[in-house]
């Protein structure tokens, strides 16, 4: 058991550099030097479907940037807010200013605490503004409030005047659609998803994911009959491409061999893993791993990667929950 937990932790701490992940980190570094050198302040917009690693790039960004304890003050150069679920003006100022150290973030008129926003901004030395879970501002629905919170960012990030990325689900592009003055400051926009590269295929990108996996498993891996290209593909379709469910079906995986004190992970035990971890419907010919199965993206109404819903289903109708 005690191996077990060392092997489950040491593999799900492993943090991967995979090619939009280390193509966002460059940006994200790009928009700090310029302003850094020059005094611009230029935003950048990235989407990306749930578990693409938005989340965990912000965490990356600010390990390279940590906050520092100064005498009279914090420095913290980089303030990272996740916009909360229901994003109000007062929610998101309030979130701000308990990050800045605010003693008291609740308290006072919108107007005032905006300026205390400000304020700590400047003395705080904040150098780089991460706005995650954007589309909570969409998810409000009335267009007025969207517009109002929109509006109120914009404001905000003009006043503070440092680089402001905005991180969200690829909805967020129709908040940027119906506020102009929003969507002419994130012109700039990166996607988290695999398969960008003119080079390479989408499934090819999903294996290189997985194949850097591989060193931190303690037991090998065997592919069974299928050909990398070919397990590649079922990979692809069994993830999505997307670093989250990558991770949690080899560690089911890797959980199902040391109990049943198995040698290697094979595409049985990938196929037990799929159904147990990312959709318990995905038996047969639904299940990638499965010779029977239909070669096709699993994202047809109620399967695991149906567009447009917030927060992908995971076995017995959880949801995928950012760590
Ligand atoms: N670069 C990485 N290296 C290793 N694991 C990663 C990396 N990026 C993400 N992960 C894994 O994927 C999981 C989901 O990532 P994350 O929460 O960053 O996704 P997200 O895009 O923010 O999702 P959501 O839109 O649901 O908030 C993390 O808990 C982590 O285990
Ligand atoms: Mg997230």
């Amino acid at each position: 058991m005690h191996t077990l937990h060392t092997a489950l932790n040491r593999f799900n701490n492993a943090h991967l550099s995979f090619p939009p992940f280390a193509r966002a980190l460059h940006e994200i570094d790009g928009l700090l030097q310029m302003y850094r050198e020059t005094g611009l302040a230029e935003n950048l917009l990235i989407l990306g479907e749930s578990g693409t690693g938005k989340t965990t790039l912000c965490q990356a960004v600010i390990q390279q940037h940590p906050r520092r304890a100064l005498q009279e003050r914090d420095w913290l150069p980089v303030l990272y807010i996740p916009i909360p679920p229901a994003a109000t003006i007062a929610g998101v100022t309030e979130a701000m200013l308990s990050k800045l150290g605010d003693p008291a973030p609740g308290k006072g008129t919108i107007s005032a605490k905006t300026a205390r926003v400000f304020k700590l901004a400047r003395g705080c030395g904040v150098e780089l503004i991460l706005l995650d879970e954007a589309q909570h501002i969409q998810d409000r629905g009335q267009l007025p409030t969207q517009y109002m919170v929109g509006d109120w960012l914009k404001g905000m990030a003009d006043e503070i005047g440092v680089p402001t990325v905005l991180l969200g689900l690829p909805r967020v592009d129709s908040l940027l659609r119906v506020n102009e003055q929003l969507r002419r400051r994130f012109t700039r926009r990166l996607c988290m998803n695999l398969g960008q590269n003119e080079g390479s295929s989408i499934e090819t990108e999903c294996f290189q994911l997985f194949a850097s996996l591989i060193p931190s498993l303690p037991v090998p891996l065997r592919f069974g009959n299928y050909d990398w290209e070919e397990f590649g593909q079922r990979l692809y379709y069994a993830t999505d491409g997307r670093i989250a469910y990558v991770k949690s079906l080899l560690s089911a995986a890797l959980r199902w061999v040391v109990q049943r004190n198995l040698e290697a992970i094979t595409p049985e035990e990938l196929e037990a893993a799929f159904a147990c971890e990312i959709w318990s419907a995905g038996i047969g010919a639904l299940n990638p791993f499965n010779e029977k199965f239909e070669f096709r993206p699993l994202t047809r109404a109620g399967e695991p990667f149906e567009r447009g819903i917030p927060g992908m289903p995971l076995k017995g109708g959880k949801r995928h929950v950012a760590a």
